[in-house]
């Protein structure tokens, strides 16, 4: 037996693949990856719910959201428990299904744990940033264009060069350094479109650069052109 981790895409429940409904209306047990310890609050698990025919079957894991490199030695000791504790399921051969937001291979906290795995297979979401771009007809890349994602947690020297090389650029985790985004948007005088809470409550989309000076959502993306 081996898990299956499932891209539930970015909000919307009906932007799930169909292979992705079927897989979670079959499994024996469903894992959903929430912040605190004993929490059962998931993004991932609420945009599921409308699959899920039977709520006993949930099993919430324990992902704590510190930096992972700074605290090793802890938050190893969880995964290697959650994997542990997988792994047991699944040779008792229960179908078993990881859920993840959008697409498990961009981001996801899944990527932490599968070394402790004995099987895993993906079944693809769509990245929020797909939704965020089809939603405000942005197009990401036109013609010869190259497109990259940055990651606003990544160091500032790769940040620039990544927007020096660069004609269109996805930027994910804006609240991580919003000033050093609003400089580089307006040095290099781009177009930018900020978009939070996609396909969930409090949905907003902006072109407004000041947007950037108060603290903005955690699900925040924006497209750079
Ligand atoms: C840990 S990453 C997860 C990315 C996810 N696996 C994906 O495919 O989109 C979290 C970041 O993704 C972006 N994000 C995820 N869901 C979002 C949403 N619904 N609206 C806006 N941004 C979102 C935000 O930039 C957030 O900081």
């Amino acid at each position: 037996m081996q898990l299956t981790v499932i891209g539930v895409g970015p909000g919307d429940s009906e932007l799930l693949t169909i292979k992705a409904v079927r897989m979670i209306k079959e499994a024996d047990v469903i894992l959903v990856p929430v912040k605190k310890e004993g929490s059962t609050n998931s993004t991932a698990l609420s945009i599921a719910k409308p699959y899920i025919e039977d709520m006993d079957k949930v099993q919430y894991l324990y992902f704590p959201m510190i930096d992972c490199d700074e605290n090793k030695n802890y938050v190893d000791t969880i995964f290697k428990g959650n994997g542990e504790k997988i792994n047991r399921q699944l040779q008792e051969g229960k179908k078993m299904v990881y859920l993840t937001l959008g697409d498990p291979m961009i981001y996801s906290t899944f990527t932490y744990i599968s070394q402790y795995l004995d099987g895993v297979q993906y079944i693809p979401g769509i990245p929020s940033f797909l939704n965020g771009a089809a939603l405000s007809k942005s197009p990401l890349c036109i013609g010869k264009e190259s497109m990259a994602v940055v990651n606003m947690t990544d160091d500032e020297d790769t940040i620039k060069q990544v927007f020096n090389l660069h004609d269109s650029i996805v930027v994910m985790k804006v609240c991580t350094n919003q000033k050093l985004l609003k400089n580089l948007i307006e040095q290099g005088k781009r177009n930018a479109i900020f978009m939070s809470n996609i396909g969930l409550d409090n949905e907003h989309f902006t072109t407004d650069i000041n947007y950037l000076d108060e603290k903005v959502p955690y699900f925040t993306i924006g497209i750079i052109r």
